[in-house]
C-alpha cells in the first residue's frame, strides 16, 4: 500500500467512525432500504429482476446493499479498505438478516474469485479514490460472469471544478478538468488525495477492459448534498453526476 493510499485509508477510517456513532440512525435507513436513487432503480430494474449475485466495490456504510437486496438481489459482497466501515456494515446486515457479506480489501485487486458476480455495483464517491481506472476496469471485468453487468452511478468528473457559491455557479481557480488529482477540502475525507479522470478516460477504461457500453447519462443533480449547502452549481445548468452501464460479452 503506497503512502497516499495509506493516508487515504486512515482518513476514511476516521470518517467512517460516523457509521459507528450514528449506528441506530443508519440501521433505520438500512431497514427502510431506500438508498437507491430513482435513476439507479430504473436502470438496474431489469438486472435486479434476475436475482443477481452482486459485488459492491467500495461499499462504505452498506446502505445501498440493503436497498439492492430489497429490490431483488440474491446476495451482496461488499469490498472496502476501511475496516471500520466494513465492521459497521456487517453488523447492520446481520442485525437485519440481510444476505450481505463484507470484506476488507484494497482496490483494485479485490480478494474475490474470477466470475463471481452477475452485477458489479459501485460509485457515489468511489472512483475518485482509484489511481488507475484501467487496472480497476480489468479487475471488474475479471469478476463479472459472462453476460454480467457493471453499473456505476458517480459524481461527474467536472464536479471538483464547481464552487459552492449560492448566488451563481463559478469555477474554482485552483482546479482543472485535466488535472490528475487534488486534495479533498470538505467532509467527509478532508485532507485525502482525490484522483481525477475525465469522462472520456473512464469510458475508455471500461471499453479497453472488454466490456460493452450499454448506457451513459449525465445529470444536473449531485448524488449527495451536504446538509447546509445549496450551491448554484447544483441548480440545473451544470453536470453533477453520471451513470454508466456496461456488459461483459457472453462468449468470452
Ligand atoms: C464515499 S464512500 C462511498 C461508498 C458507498 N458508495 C457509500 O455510499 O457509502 C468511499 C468508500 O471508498 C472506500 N475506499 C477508498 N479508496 C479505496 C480503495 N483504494 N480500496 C478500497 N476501498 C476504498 C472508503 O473506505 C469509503 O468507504
Amino acid at each position: 500500500m503506497s503512502d497516499v493510499v495509506r493516508a487515504n485509508r486512515d482518513a476514511w477510517d476516521d470518517a467512517s467512525l460516523k457509521h459507528v456513532h450514528e449506528y441506530d440512525e443508519l440501521l433505520a435507513e438500512a431497514r427502510a432500504g431506500t438508498a437507491l436513487l430513482p435513476a439507479e432503480r430504473q436502470l438496474l430494474g431489469p438486472v435486479l429482476a434476475t436475482a443477481p449475485e452482486i459485488v459492491h466495490l467500495q461499499s462504505g456504510h452498506g446502505l445501498d446493499d440493503a436497498a439492492l437486496v430489497r429490490a431483488g438481489a440474491r446476495s451482496v459482497v461488499g469490498v472496502d479498505f476501511g475496516a471500520v466501515a466494513v465492521a459497521a456494515a456487517q453488523r447492520r446486515a446481520n442485525e437485519l438478516g440481510l444476505p450481505c457479506r463484507y470484506v476488507v480489501g484494497q482496490l483494485p485487486g479485490a480478494p474475490l474469485r474470477d466470475g463471481c458476480a452477475d452485477l458489479v455495483y459501485t460509485g457515489k464517491g468511489a472512483l475518485i479514490w482509484l489511481p488507475d481506472l484501467r487496472v480497476w476496469a480489468r479487475d471488474v471485468a475479471r469478476m463479472l460472469r459472462p453476460g454480467g453487468t457493471l453499473f456505476v452511478y458517480e459524481a461527474h468528473p467536472a464536479v471538483p471544478l464547481w464552487t459552492w457559491d449560492a448566488d451563481e455557479p463559478r469555477i474554482r481557480a485552483d482546479r482543472g478538468y485535466f488535472e490528475r488529482s487534488h486534495v479533498n477540502d470538505t467532509f467527509p475525507a478532508r485532507g485525502a488525495v482525490e484522483r481525477q479522470a475525465t469522462l472520456g478516460e473512464i469510458v475508455t477504461a471500461v471499453l479497453e477492459a472488454g466490456l460493452e457500453l450499454r448506457h451513459l447519462a449525465e445529470y444536473p443533480d449531485p448524488f449527495w448534498r451536504p446538509g447546509d449547502v445549496d450551491a448554484a452549481a447544483w441548480r440545473g445548468r451544470l453536470p453533477n453526476a453520471f451513470s454508466l452501464l456496461a456488459v461483459r460479452h457472453r462468449y468470452c
